[in-house]
């Protein structure tokens, strides 16, 4: 089965859900994944940082090692792929080549990208405005996919259900990055299930709290 194909991102908003049973004949090849990745990349970051890596576990080799390590989620041999969806602890280091475009092509002046840098690494100096920086970013990056992902006609499941440490050792994950989640990507073989949301009235706080 196919879920439907939104026509606009409001509507992708409004039907996506989390789809835990994939049509497992249904391959994305990499060209798809590519495209829906490269759209991906567009989500916003601190100081254009762009602190995330994906790893894409395509292969059924890699999604059976993976299995285990997610608590035997079916989502993840089941789908397409899955993508690692990885924050950058050091992605104070990716200002120089992404300033240095902006000072080739004219758009940003030598001083500011000195200064930025300078401001970047202070903050840097810091684990914890890092390891914030990195899960924050990614985290955007995440919702960009599903959103992406939605807008092309396939279904996603965000994972917190791994076992970071044994991932980090069995995908030899580098130190510079840190597991945020795993996202299942591909054609529903069943709709989510509905999930009920707080009414507006109850998340939102008007200027102050009481
Ligand atoms: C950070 C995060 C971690 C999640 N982890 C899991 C998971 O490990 N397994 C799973 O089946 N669903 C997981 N979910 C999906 C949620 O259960 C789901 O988003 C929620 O119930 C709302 O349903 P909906 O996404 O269909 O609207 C996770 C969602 C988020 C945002």
């Amino acid at each position: 089965m196919s879920t439907s194909v939104p026509q606009d991102l409001q509507t992708a908003l409004r039907e996506r859900r989390s789809v835990k049973q994939y049509d497992p004949g249904y391959q994305m090849s990499k060209e798809e994944l590519k495209e829906l990745l490269e759209l991906t990349g567009r989500a916003p970051s601190s100081w254009n940082l762009q602190h995330w890596k994906f790893l894409v576990v395509h292969s059924d080799e890699q999604k059976q090692k993976l299995l285990p390590i997610a608590y035997g989620q079916q989502q993840i041999v089941q789908s397409s792929a899955v993508i690692a969806v990885l924050g950058d602890l050091e992605a104070n280091l990716n200002a120089e080549p992404i300033y240095s475009e902006g000072v080739k092509a004219g758009a940003l002046p030598q001083e500011v990208k000195d200064a930025l840098i300078g401001q970047i690494n202070a903050a840097y100096q810091s684990p914890q405005v890092a390891r914030d920086e990195a899960i924050r970013n990614a985290s955007l990056a995440s919702m960009q996919l599903m959103l992406a992902a939605k807008t092309m006609g396939l279904d996603t499941c965000p994972m917190g259900g791994f076992d970071q440490k044994k991932f980090v050792e069995a995908f030899e994950v580098p130190e510079r990055y840190i597991p945020v989640m795993l996202i299942s990507v591909g054609k529903a073989a069943k709709p989510g299930r509905p999930s009920g949301r707080f009414p507006v009235e109850e998340i939102v706080v008007w200027d102050r709290f009481e």
